[in-house]
């Protein structure tokens, strides 16, 4: 019996080959695209430490060393830095090393993001989890992770979260036909459709990259064919849990209303990074006024 569990592991699969960012990924995961002073990565691992998850597992493969040596000591540096008195860039060397301890899983071949968060299930077990895509920055104002993890707790079943996008945007993404549910903030997702084009589009919820999963979602994996893309898809699975009345069963969505930032493409990378770095009172105001002067 898995209700009632709490949620404590979150995945976050990093393994994609990033081919929309070529040839900038060719080398490196595109995980560890700067977002002004941070790889994005590092963003989502501490929203995740945020909400207070404990135990952190990074789905990863080829070419992902580096999103390992990120999160891990680097004494030699260290030892420069302390040397040369150089305390706040020590500090935030050491602090992407204290967020752990983070756990890694290959994905060997990466088939598609069910196939990255089928290589979860030994770690994970029977219990509820957190997957959170590093494509996706939440800005840390905004709650969302803990609002997921208290529907999931209330539902019993798989929660997403789902943004309303301009009904032109919706095949960039999984969208969800979904029903309000009395009482309650959150929806019950009815059918969920990977990238469909407008006309077929349910809805114009598109679903980002944060989910609380039951661990039913692995059983349904296993049995989940190759779909759009040809790789295997979490939607397609979620989707088949939002019509199944057993345990675990049912998909719930949380309408998220707060700032997000997409940076799986060039020109929404360039947006996040302007947007982020907007608000940083280092030079936040200083970068504003020159945008106005550039642009003028
Ligand atoms: P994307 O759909 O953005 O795919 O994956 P991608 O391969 O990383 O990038 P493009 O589309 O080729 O440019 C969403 C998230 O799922 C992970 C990615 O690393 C990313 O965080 N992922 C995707 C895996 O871990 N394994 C996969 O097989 C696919």
């Amino acid at each position: 019996m898995t209700l009632g569990k709490p949620v404590t592991k979150a995945v976050i699969p990093a393994a994609g080959l990033g081919t929309r960012f070529l040839p900038a990924t060719k080398a490196m995961p595109k995980e560890m695209l700067p977002v002004v002073d941070r790889p994005a990565i590092q963003y989502v691992v501490e929203e995740a430490v945020r909400a207070g998850l404990t135990d952190l597992l990074m789905i990863t493969g080829r070419q992902k060393r580096a999103l390992e040596d990120h999160f891990d000591r680097e004494p030699h540096l260290e030892r420069t830095l302390e040397l040369k008195g150089d305390l706040d860039r020590l500090d935030a060397v050491r602090h992407a090393s204290r967020l752990g301890p983070l756990h890694y899983v290959r994905q060997g071949d990466p088939k598609g993001l069910g196939h990255a968060v089928l290589c979860a299930r030994q770690h994970v077990g029977d219990e509820p989890f957190a997957v959170l895509l590093g494509d996706d920055l939440i800005d840390e104002r905004d709650e969302l992770l803990s609002t997921m993890i208290e529907v999931q707790a209330r539902t019993g079943g798989s929660v997403i979260a789902l943004i309303e996008v301009d009904p032109t945007e919706i095949s960039a993404y999984g969208c969800a036909d979904v029903s309000p549910v009395e009482g309650q903030d959150h929806v019950r997702v009815n059918c969920l459709v990977e990238k469909p084009s407008i006309a077929d589009a349910p809805s114009n919820l598109a679903v980002i990259g944060r989910y609380v999963l039951h661990p039913a979602v692995f059983d349904v994996l296993e049995e989940t064919r190759p779909g759009r893309g040809g790789e295997i898809q979490l939607t397609d699975a979620l989707q088949t849990l939002a019509s199944s009345d057993c345990e675990g069963g049912g998909v719930y969505g949380v309408v998220f209303k707060g700032r997000r930032y997409d940076t799986g493409d060039k020109l929404s990378y360039l947006k996040a990074v302007i947007s982020i770095a907007s608000e940083r009172v280092e030079f936040g105001e200083e970068l504003k006024a020159w945008m106005k002067a550039f642009v003028s």
